[in-house]
């Protein structure tokens, strides 16, 4: 039997995404046989006692606090995993840095860029491995698409067209809760959910040059928030309200670097689509689209083909890292096995030592395209995307 690095892990946060991560922790021994490592969950952070609790009681956490500092000092943890409302993600990524340990942040990794720029240059200075939670990334069809992009299978990429839109605050009565207050979640959609968007642009077509955006906000007021409630509560009409501080869309126009067009969208309070990540690529020799929500499902059209449209590809083992989930052809799998991918190649990139994609540098290519978008929603003009920080 090969003797396997232990990697200890340190979580804050056990929200959503805390418990979406400690599962894929979990799951990567009985998924990943090919992995050099084994991770073990040290200790778990969350401000409400009940969480953590649960944490230790059915995840199997060592140790568990409602003090973010003890999981930075921990000395068995060798990754700090922030999975923590985004208003602490400076902090605590900064804290993380500083104290040596390796840093997986969720996305957005800074609620505004100036914060991303200052975590990265801790991260840098720290000379950490860090990652990013751009999941859609891992999808086995995306990586499909991309090996059919780089390998040129669909000619040269003239346009894309990607899209985030969620109804998670389509709602009037949804609360007021971190996720619409500017000094908590940072900017709105293109904070939260654009990321996602253009890192998918970014690993499948290349860099942005430059763009023309705008945002709004659709629902300015909502209900206030009760204590212990979560971000899916609901008021109702009479409650007390406050305003909602960032934007619920953002939409825009990019030239890429090699001279593609394209065009994003991205919104929060839209009804219909109810978690819509997608995307289309049009090349000279064929295009190809994929969404979230039938994440199972690529269309490929190829040219040369002589059944002339699209051809629907289902997911199934041969492509990336689906047979370590089910094998064989059209089973699905479904989003926390995403997560379960990402984690597992962070903490790959961890026990090698080596530089992980995507990790704050990539943080740092979305927000200097976040930040040209922002310059352009306010000066109503193409605007160039210049990095915030050197790569
Ligand atoms: N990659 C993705 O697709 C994706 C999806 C959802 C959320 N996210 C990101 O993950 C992060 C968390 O989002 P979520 O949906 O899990 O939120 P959530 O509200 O479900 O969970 C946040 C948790 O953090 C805890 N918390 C708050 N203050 C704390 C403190 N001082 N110390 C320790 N814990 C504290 C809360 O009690 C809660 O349990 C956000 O940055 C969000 O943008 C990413």
């Amino acid at each position: 039997m090969t003797s396997r690095k232990r990697i200890g892990i340190g979580v804050v946060g056990f929200g959503w995404m805390g418990q979406a991560h400690s599962r894929s922790y979990l799951r990567i021994p009985t998924l990943f046989p090919e992995r050099t490592y084994d991770p073990e969950l040290v200790i778990i952070s969350d401000n409400v006692q009940e969480r953590v609790d649960d944490a230790v009681a059915s995840f199997g956490f060592r140790e568990g606090c409602t003090d973010w500092d003890e999981v930075i000092h921990h000395d068995d943890v060798d990754v700090v995993s922030i999975c923590a409302p985004n208003m602490l993600h400076e902090p605590l990524a900064i804290a993380a840095a500083e104290a040596g340990k390796h840093v997986f942040c969720e996305k957005p990794v800074g609620g505004t860029p100036e914060q991303t720029v200052r975590i990265e240059a801790a991260a840098r200075a720290a000379g950490i491995i860090t990652g990013v939670g751009y999941n859609y990334r891992w999808a086995p069809l995306v990586q499909y698409a991309k090996q059919l992009i780089d390998s040129g299978e669909l000619g040269e990429i003239s346009n894309y067209r990607g899209r985030f839109f969620s109804m998670y605050g389509s709602d009037p009565m949804g609360l007021l809760s971190w996720r619409f207050m500017l000094d908590e979640a940072g900017h709105g959609v293109s904070s939260d959910i654009l990321s996602h968007s253009i890192d998918l642009a970014h690993m499948l077509v290349g860099p942005i040059d430059k763009v023309v955006g705008t945002g709004h906000t659709f629902i300015p007021e909502r209900p206030l928030p009760k204590a212990g409630g979560t971000h899916y509560d609901r008021g109702q009409p009479g409650d007390p309200t406050g305003s909602v501080e960032n934007e619920d869309y953002f939409g825009a126009m990019v030239v890429f670097e090699n001279g593609a067009r394209g065009v994003f969208e991205s919104s929060r309070s839209i009804v219909g689509p109810e978690s819509q990540c997608a995307f289309e690529v049009y090349g000279t020799k064929g295009a190809l689209r994929w969404n979230l929500e039938t994440m199972n499902q690529l269309d490929l059209f190829l040219v040369d083909s002589p059944a002339r449209g699209y051809t629907r590809v289902y997911g199934g083992e041969r492509y990336p890292y689906h047979g370590n989930f089910v094998p064989g052809d059209a089973n699905a799998i479904g989003y926390e096995d995403l997560k379960t991918i990402e984690d597992f190649e962070f903490l790959s990139s961890v026990a090698a030592g080596r530089r992980h994609v995507p990790g704050f540098a990539e943080a740092i290519d979305y927000v200097s395209v976040q930040q040209a978008l922002l310059t352009s929603w306010k000066s109503e003009r193409w605007e160039s995307v210049t990095r915030l920080a050197p790569r």
